[in-house]
């Protein structure tokens, strides 16, 4: 638990650090899917400033999303828009090393293709990524797995597109057996309004089964919890 949003984003870009560390220590590559959203933005920006800009091995990662909103690259909801602003061009990553999910098309069509990159660019059978960064709504979905919506049930595909009636809205996102299969996953959640769901999910709560983020248990992989008190104030 860590006071302000501020210090949540200083402790994920350390575990951000710690865990492409340990990856590329031995000159292998780190791949790690981004989160969406608002919360990571500062976690991102940190990362582009000393001393995490000059301790990363920038250069070793591959960078995939969790999830993507059905909207153009450009458009201010897409979550590839908001990590390149805040983490890929202050850092000058270049193209080849980003892949992003194509939000601006067919639903069905970014999930497979996006599916087909995961299989060619991180290994293991399923794919395993280094490192998985997740946020958690106030209904309780992670990534776009929200609760009652199809993707829930997908168990062969590591990516999946999923309608969201709520939202009326198509989103792309990796399903469990992807996130399950991951070394690392890491909760980032800040502020008041998400402490119930929070509290509900790590301490199991009765009905916690029913929110989608707490079916995410990497199976031979480790799972963090970071939040500030504000979303920690119902534990
Ligand atoms: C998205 C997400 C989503 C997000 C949570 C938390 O594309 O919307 O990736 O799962 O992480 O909704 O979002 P906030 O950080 O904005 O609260």
């Amino acid at each position: 638990m860590l006071p302000g949003a501020e210090e949540l984003a200083v402790a994920g870009a350390d575990e951000f650090a710690r865990s492409a560390g340990e990856a590329t220590r031995g000159g292998g590559l780190f791949r790690v899917a981004l989160a969406g959203g608002s919360t990571p933005r500062a976690l991102y920006r940190r990362l582009t400033r000393p001393p995490h800009r000059g301790a990363i091995r920038w250069e070793r990662i591959l960078f995939f999303w969790g999830d993507e909103r059905c909207v153009p690259p450009g458009e201010e909801r897409s979550n590839y828009r908001m990590a390149r602003e805040t983490l890929l061009d202050p850092l000058r990553i270049p193209p080849r090393r980003v892949f992003r999910m194509k939000g601006e098309e067919d639903p069905a069509r970014a999930a497979l293709a996006y599916e087909d990159r995961i299989r060619r660019h991180v290994p293991g059978r399923p794919p395993r990524f280094d490192l998985v960064l997740l946020g958690v709504g106030e209904d309780g979905h992670t990534a776009s797995l929200f609760p009652g919506t199809a993707a829930l049930g997908e168990t062969r595909r590591l990516v999946a597109e999923n309608y969201v009636p709520r939202l009326r809205e198509w989103r792309v996102t990796l399903t469990y057996r992807a996130l399950n299969a991951s070394r690392r996953v890491i909760f980032l959640v800040s502020g008041a309004e998400k402490a119930g769901v929070a509290a509900k999910i790590v301490k199991k709560q009765r009905g916690y089964q029913a929110l989608p983020a707490s079916g995410v248990s990497p199976r031979r992989g480790s799972l963090l919890w970071l939040l500030d008190e504000a979303a920690a104030s119902a534990f």
